[in-house]
């Protein structure tokens, strides 16, 4: 017995229109996406890709190039014939700088099939929001029906990221906007939510009583790859803590939402978001640490610094950051939250772990001392939830014990392709449903707090500790007994 909810909903005519979509997100990503909902017979009403680019282009370039990456990300799935159906539904329209002319060719596809509603991707710069927003504003090309998606980043402070969405706002409305946040759109994290408000069993211990910490873990082996001019200006705490890793800790920390409506979903996550404690030039020092990456091997190979990968002598950026953050509420009063997230780590590790408490009396005196149980929330590289518990070893002689996992591999259990973030994301957007995107508010309160932590740096004029690629990251205060970095010990 399987139970649905909000299945196939909404699901109306539409014209996809990709801005940068000869863009790298565009084929490694969007297209992907849409082909595999496409080939899962998803895509059942008419609707048209338009792919919008700069530069002058072949069309047979642009279909080689979109075969080519279909294959290699859809591996086993890709149908050669299918492939030829899909290719049907794309029209490409060069515009160049921004001009009349460009823009005029998209408003005579657009307005081809007035019967679908336009979904406008900016998979561009967020410095041409404006320009592209407001073009399509003064060619009537915006309805009450029409959605524009965004990706990050959504600026550098929050400051800019206000202005970006004024940019945005002068268009489209709020609740026309889908600021993605990929994360939000990984299997395992959604499941979060089933897990934790489907199953009285955890609500039941979710609070500061029955948890001692919870830790938050990205780790990425790959560097900065051919992003390094993006990165070098981003750093992770805004590249990866500012976003996903504050996503995670709002689902694991909000209260329960009203509904699964977008607006109470979000209404908690903002909640949490507010609580945040701000980092202060004193807490800098002892609850954050950030890194670079030196020379090193990963998998056998031998791989640059940082700088290296730049091609620069010098830079603050931190590849690394952990940091010990706190939600000032009543359910998590005093527990810490340990975010971490590193470029260039021995492993593609991602999980969150939450640590209970040991029992209040241990009635099994052993040399160390109980631990408690753990329930951890794989993401990558597969997507698992453990439960760890203490379990006697079998035999006579008194008792003894271990931490046996109780593991639920979703692979296992639900034998089927586990559909890429992009995917749900992307068919929320066509059904419009905002969920499982930011709202305004929340960007900015999530800005609020990271700045608490650039600030600090710089006043403090905190150094970056390096480490070697290939480990696991600077040794550090953050990092003691109880706070062990990776608490299964196969990864290690
Ligand atoms: C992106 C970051 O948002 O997320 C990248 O900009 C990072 O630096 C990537 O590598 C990680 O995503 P995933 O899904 O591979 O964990």
């Amino acid at each position: 017995m399987s139970y649905k909810v909000g299945q196939k909903d909404n699901f109306k005519p539409f014209n996809l229109v990709i801005f940068g979509g000869t863009g790298d997100l565009a084929f490694r990503k969007i297209y992907p996406a849409l082909y595999n909902r496409f080939i899962n017979g998803e895509s059942t009403v008419e609707f048209s890709i338009m792919v919008v680019h700069r530069k002058e282009m072949k069309e047979t370039f642009f279909h080689d190039s979109l075969s080519s990456a279909l294959k290699e990300s859809t591996a086993e799935f890709y149908d050669e014939d299918k492939y030829k159906e899909f290719l049907k539904h794309f029209v490409l329209i060069r515009i160049a700088n921004h001009s009349l002319g460009g823009y005029n060719l998209l408003a005579k596809e657009i307005n081809k099939n007035n019967n679908r509603h336009s979904i406008y991707y900016y998979s561009t710069p967020s410095n041409v929001f404006g320009e592209i927003s407001s073009l399509l504003k003064d060619l009537n090309l915006i309805n009450e029906n029409s959605k524009v998606v965004v990706e990050k980043p959504l600026g550098h402070d929050l400051a800019s990221s206000i202005e970006i969405n004024n940019t945005i706002l002068s268009a489209f409305k709020e609740s026309q906007i889908y600021r993605i946040d990929h994360y939000l759109g990984k299997e395992t994290v959604q499941n979060l939510m089933v897990l934790r408000f489907a199953n009285n069993l955890f609500e039941r211990a979710w609070n500061s009583e029955n948890i001692d910490n919870v830790q938050i873990t990205v780790a990425e082996s790959l560097g900065v790859e051919a992003r390094a001019g993006y990165y070098d200006k981003s750093g992770a705490l805004r590249d990866m803590v500012q976003n996903h890793i504050l996503q995670l800790l709002c689902l694991v920390a909000m209260e329960p939402p009203v509904s699964l409506d977008a607006n109470n979903v979000r209404d908690e996550k903002l909640k949490v978001l507010k609580a945040l404690r701000l980092l202060t030039s004193e807490s800098i020092i002892t609850d954050t640490v950030k890194g670079q990456y030196t020379r090193g091997r990963i998998n056998k190979s031998e791989v640059n610094s940082y700088l290296e990968d730049l091609g620069k002598y010098d830079s603050g950026t931190e590849t690394f950051v952990a940091i010990k953050a706190f939600v000032d509420n009543w359910r998590w009063k005093n527990v810490p939250f340990y975010l971490r997230t590193g470029k260039r780590m021995a492993k593609r590790y991602s999980d969150i772990v939450i640590n209970f408490k040991p029992v209040k009396h241990d009635i099994f005196p052993a040399k160390e001392k109980m631990p408690g149980n753990q329930l951890i929330i794989r993401l990558q590289p597969e997507e698992r939830i453990e439960l760890v518990q203490m379990t006697k070893i079998p035999g006579p002689g008194g008792y003894r014990y271990k931490p046996i996992s109780l593991k639920l591999d979703y692979m296992d259990s639900f034998n089927e392709r586990f559909p890429e973030a992009y995917e749900r994301l992307i068919i929320d957007v066509i059904r419009g449903n905002q969920t499982l995107f930011m709202r305004h508010d929340e960007l900015s309160a999530a800005w609020k707090w990271t700045e608490s932590i650039f600030r600090s740096w710089q006043a403090t004029q905190m150094k970056n500790e390096l480490y070697m690629a290939g480990s696991w990251g600077p040794g550090s205060k953050l990092m003691d007994k109880n706070t062990d970095w990776f608490n299964d010990a196969s990864i290690k």
